[in-house]
């Protein structure tokens, strides 16, 4: 996707929400923040999408995980919306901000623009995630079309493997799952992995006998 992505530190934008003002890089300091983006206020889908954010997030918050989420639509509106929100899934409290966009300024800048979505007043945010590290850059982006909602397990499994693959020279392989085997870093040679994981490491015979892909447990 063009514009802000992978790599790319998120701007330092003073922006409005449900819990007040909010400045961007000082929100993000020193934790980890899921910025995710909704089409609109008042819409199927995103309401399914808030509700579960709000029922997982004493997950993300005990890894130290910060939520903002964003719809274009104004404060009132978004104040209104969140008792159909804590209605609709029971026992989730929508207690993170909702940053408001009603002149479609922050989409444009954060990326989330939806090309396809458009109401009378510009174009609507697309269902992007940006997952931004302590660093203030972001570590990994979703970006759905409106139709499609998003796997909350999925954000939470994604969380999982940045925070491990931060700490350790690993990654994690397909449908990893937390408390399963990672694989060794590629850069990382056979006698500075013995050093790194005393605990040992596997590594899988391949028909090409090279020792790429190690098993540990970390
Ligand atoms: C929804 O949240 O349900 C939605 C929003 C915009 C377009 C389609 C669906």
């Amino acid at each position: 996707m063009p514009g802000l992505t992978i790599g790319d530190t998120i701007p330092n934008l003073e922006v409005e929400s449900t819990n007040g003002k909010i400045n961007l890089h000082h929100f993000c300091t020193d934790s980890w923040t899921i910025l995710f983006s909704h089409p609109g206020d008042f819409t199927p889908v995103c309401t399914t999408e808030l509700g579960e954010m709000a029922k997982y997030c004493s997950e993300f918050y005990q890894r130290g995980v910060k939520l903002l989420g964003l719809s274009c639509d104004n404060l009132e509106s978004h104040n209104e919306w969140i008792k159909d929100i804590e209605a609709y899934t029971p026992d989730a409290k929508v207690n993170y901000p909702i940053i408001s966009d009603p002149n479609r300024e922050i989409i444009k800048q954060l990326n989330m623009v939806d090309p396809d979505e458009k109401d009378s007043t510009g174009n609507l945010p697309s269902r992007a995630l940006h997952i931004v590290g302590p660093d203030k850059k972001i570590k990994l982006s979703f970006l759905y079309p409106s139709t499609t909602g998003r796997n909350m397990d999925e954000v939470l499994r994604v969380i999982e493997s940045l925070q491990k693959t931060s700490k350790f020279k690993v990654a994690t392989p397909a449908n990893w799952k937390p408390g399963k085997k990672v694989v060794i870093s590629p850069d990382v040679t056979n006698e500075q992995a013995k050093e790194m994981f005393p605990q040992g490491f596997v590594t899988k015979d391949l028909p090409s006998k090279k020792e790429y892909l190690r098993f540990v447990k970390v």
